[in-house]
Parts: structure tokens; sequence; C-alpha cells
């Protein structure tokens, strides 16, 4: 792979570490789980942007960048691992956030308010309006003398996906060392560039056997299929591998959504307090409850079985938790 040739500034903790979850596996009854510890990555409180940004931010300052700008959802973890990025590199920073739910200063709002950034609240999540205003923002910006960086929502890029790659070869490493053979990679899915490069990278590895399942935390399949197919190759054309993806050699799956992106299902909220009593490991209400509960379903309907080896990626996510208080009170009767 030729990781080399992008730009890259050393920002996370990576390797992060691969971690066995025995009384987690018992309580559900299921296969050898290993947890890939991407809420560990350091910088701004870990999740997997942080990895993705060592190469997106590497981008903006190979272009002599001093001003990031990024949008998203209010409690987006991507936006807040942006705003601790451009801290660390100096760097101003200004996010376009919207709809305004959750827009108390808690959670990921409170923590990019202590990193420094400014925040411009849009009201929507319509993605053409929040590019709009960050183009809005990006002309201000220059006309004070910076020179902007326009970073797409949720970090989506070929970098992010490169990164992922990376993080892929990092953990075959890591299970080769373990002498450990897993056979499935789970993770939660929304913009879909992380599991884009997941399958660059286990396709590289050569592992025809090992399948990659994304869970959707909000958006239906057939929506982010085409996505994926279109992050995966790019991600391979960039990298220069010999091989494309059609959409149904990849899989994801809708069915631990619930109402939507942002809402947390039962399921979700049951799986936050199983890691944690079992594991002593925090999953977030957003993301990674509702991948596990998956997990847990998969385990439970047969999908996944004592034979299968399963390592799931914890992308992080968890300074959301302190923005769900409420629904976790009463959800889980704390
Ligand atoms: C905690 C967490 N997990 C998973 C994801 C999904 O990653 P991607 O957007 O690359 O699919 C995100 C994206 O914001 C996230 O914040």
């Amino acid at each position: 792979m030729q990781i080399g040739k992008y730009p890259r500034v050393r920002i996370s903790t990576i390797p992060t570490p691969l971690e066995e979850l025995p009384r987690f596996s018992a309580a559900v009854g299921g296969p050898r789980i290993l947890m890939k510890r991407d809420d560990l990555t350091g910088l701004g409180m870990g999740g997997n942007k942080a990895r993705q940004l060592e190469f997106i931010m590497g981008e903006a300052v190979a272009r002599g960048s001093d001003a990031a700008i990024t949008c998203g959802a209010g409690q987006s973890n991507h936006v807040r691992q942006v705003a601790a990025a451009a801290a660390k590199l100096g760097m101003k920073c200004y996010l376009v956030l919207g709809p305004a739910v959750k827009t108390e200063m808690q959670g990921n709002i409170l923590l990019n308010r202590i990193y420094g950034a400014e925040l411009i609240w849009v009201d929507t999540n319509d993605i053409d309006a929040q590019y709009a205003e960050m183009e809005k923002v990006a002309a201000k910006v220059e006309k004070e003398g910076f020179k902007p960086y326009i970073i797409p929502r949720g970090g989506a890029s070929v970098q992010a996906s490169v990164a992922y790659a990376n993080c892929v070869i990092e953990t075959m490493t890591q299970l080769n060392e373990m002498r450990i053979e897993a056979n499935v990679w789970l993770q939660a899915t929304g913009t879909t560039a992380t599991q884009a490069g997941v399958v660059v990278g286990a396709r590289w590895w050569l592992r025809p056997d090992f399948r990659v399942i994304g869970l959707s935390v909000g958006r239906k399949r057939v929506d982010l299929l085409p996505k994926l197919v279109g992050h995966a190759n790019r991600a391979a054309e960039s990298l220069g591998a010999p091989f494309r993806f059609e959409e149904d050699q990849l899989t994801i799956l809708e069915d631990y959504v619930g109402e939507g992106y942002g809402v947390p299902t039962p399921g979700c909220l049951e799986a936050i307090q199983l890691m944690a009593r079992t594991e002593g490991i925090m999953l977030d209400p957003v993301y990674s409850g509702k991948a596990v509960y998956g997990l847990m379903d998969l385990v439970e309907k047969g999908v996944l079985t004592k034979d299968d080896t399963v390592v799931y990626l914890h992308t992080g996510g968890v300074p959301a938790v302190f923005a769900y208080d409420k629904e976790l009170v009463s959800g889980l009767g704390l």
C-alpha cells in the first residue's frame, strides 16, 4: 500500500490496543470478540476521526492552510475532533452545526467551545445548506487574511478511508502477533468512509473469507451502499490497488437504526449498559451503542456463532453520553 505518499501529521495515539472481551462474550453467549480500541486514539478524547485527521489535516497543512472549516450535527464527534486537531496544529477552527436539536452546552458542543472553535448554527441538517454556509465562512476567513481548508461532513474523504485501510493492516498485524484468526469485522457506519477503508485494507490482506459488516446508525442501506462503493473505489484507486468493488460484495445492515440518527433505541441503551458492566468500556448512544446491539442481535439470531472470531471496531463517540443523560437515566432506570 502506498500509505507513505500521503501528507500526514502525527496527532493521534496509534496503534490502538486490540482487546479481548471475555466477559461480554460470555454474557451474550457468543463468539470470541476482540475490540479494536479506536475510542482510544487520544486526540480530542479519541474516536475514528482522530486517526483520519492525521491524513486530512496533513493535506490541509501541506496546502499551507491555517484555518479548518467543517460541518455536522450539533453532537457530531467529527467536528469535536477537528476542533482539537486545529488547536493542536495552531489553526483557527470554524464549525457549521445544525439542526438545532441537542444544543445544550454539553458533550461535544461544550468540548468544541473549550477547544476554542467558533460555532455557526444553521438549523438544518441539509448537506447543501451546510456546505453553502461553509463557503460563506471560507470567504469571510480569507478576507481576514487566513487560508481556509474545508473538510467534508464527517471527514468523508479519500484520506479518511486511507487511514482505515492502514488501521486494518495494524489490526491484522496485532492478530498475527496474538496468533488469533478473526473472520468477521463489525463497526458502526455513518458516511461509510471508514468502512470503505476497512474493506480496502481487508481485501489487500488477501483474506477473501474475512467478512466486513457495517451497521448503519441512521440511513437506509440503499442510500449507503452506493456511497460505500464510491468511497472504497476512490480509496482503492488512490492507493494503487489492483481491485475495485461492486455493491453486492459489500455489507451494510440497517436493522438497528430505530427512529433515526441520534435517537437511541432500547437495544442501544441495553448494549451500553452491558458493555459497561462486563468490560468497564463505555459505548455511545449514537454510534457504538447501536452497533454493539447489532452484534448482540446477530449472535442471538445465530448469524454469529461460537465458531466465529469477531473484531469489533470501537469508533468512539463517548463524550455524547453526557448529552443523552435523560435518555440513559429513563431508558435504563438508573
Ligand atoms: C463515534 C463514531 N462512530 C462511527 C462513525 C461513522 O464513521 P463514518 O462516517 O466514516 O461512517 C462516526 C462518524 O461521525 C462517529 O462519530
